[in-house]
C-alpha cells in the first residue's frame, strides 16, 4: 500500500506541477502576448497548436493529477466514508479537488478555443478579412472570460492542497 500511495503521490504532484504550471504560465503571459501580436501571435498559436503536443501534453497531466488525487481520496478516506471526508483535512482536501475539476473543466473550454483560434489563424493569408477579424475578437474574448475563472480555480485548489494536511 505504501508504495501505491508514494506512486500515486509521485504522479498527481508530477501532474499538478506542469498542469497549473503550463495554465500559468499560458494564461498571465503567452495568451496576452499572442494576442498582442497580430500576424507574428497568429503564426505562433498557429504552429503551437497544429504543430506540438503542448494540447495532448495539458491533456494527459491534467487527467493524471485528477485521476491519481480522486484516487488518493478514496485511500485517505478509507473508500469515501463519511468519517475523514468530514474532518477539516478531508474537507479542505475535498473542496480543493472541487476546484481542480471547475479548472479542468474550463481548461478543456480553453483549448477548444485555443483550437479554433489556432485552425483560424492558420486560414489567415495576410490581414484577416473583416469576418475573420470578427471570429477572431469572440474567441479572444471567451478566452480572457474563461482564463480568469481556469486561473482562479487552480490557484485556489493548489493553495487548498498545500494547507488541508495541518488542519
Ligand atoms: C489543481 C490540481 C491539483 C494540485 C496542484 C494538487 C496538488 C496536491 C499536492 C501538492 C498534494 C500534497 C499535499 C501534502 O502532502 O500535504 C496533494 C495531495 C492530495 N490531493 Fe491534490 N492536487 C490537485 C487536485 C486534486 C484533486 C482533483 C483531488 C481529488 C479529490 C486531489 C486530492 C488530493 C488528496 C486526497 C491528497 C492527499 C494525498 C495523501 O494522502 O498524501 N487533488 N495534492
Amino acid at each position: 500500500m505504501i508504495v501505491l500511495l508514494i506512486v500515486l503521490r509521485i504522479l498527481h504532484v508530477l501532474g499538478g506541477v506542469f498542469w497549473v504550471g503550463a495554465a500559468l504560465a499560458m494564461n498571465l503571459f503567452i495568451n496576452p502576448s499572442l494576442r498582442a501580436t497580430a500576424e507574428a501571435g497568429q503564426k505562433v498559436t498557429a504552429h503551437l497548436i497544429t504543430q506540438t503536443k503542448f494540447a495532448a501534453a495539458l491533456i494527459v497531466s491534467s487527467a493524471t493529477t485528477v485521476l491519481a488525487g480522486t484516487w488518493l481520496y478514496w485511500i485517505d478516506s478509507n473508500g469515501f466514508s463519511y468519517g475523514w471526508m468530514n474532518t477539516a483535512t478531508g474537507i479542505v482536501f475535498g473542496v480543493g479537488g472541487l476546484f481542480a475539476f471547475v479548472g479542468w473543466g474550463t481548461g478543456f473550454v480553453l483549448s477548444n478555443t485555443g483550437a479554433a483560434m489556432g485552425k483560424l489563424a492558420g486560414q489567415i493569408r495576410g490581414a484577416p478579412t473583416p469576418d475573420q477579424q470578427a471570429q477572431l475578437a469572440v474567441l479572444g474574448r471567451r478566452q480572457v472570460n474563461f482564463s480568469t475563472i481556469n486561473l482562479a480555480s487552480l490557484t485556489i485548489a493548489t493553495v487548498l492542497m498545500a494547507m488541508a494536511r495541518f488542519l
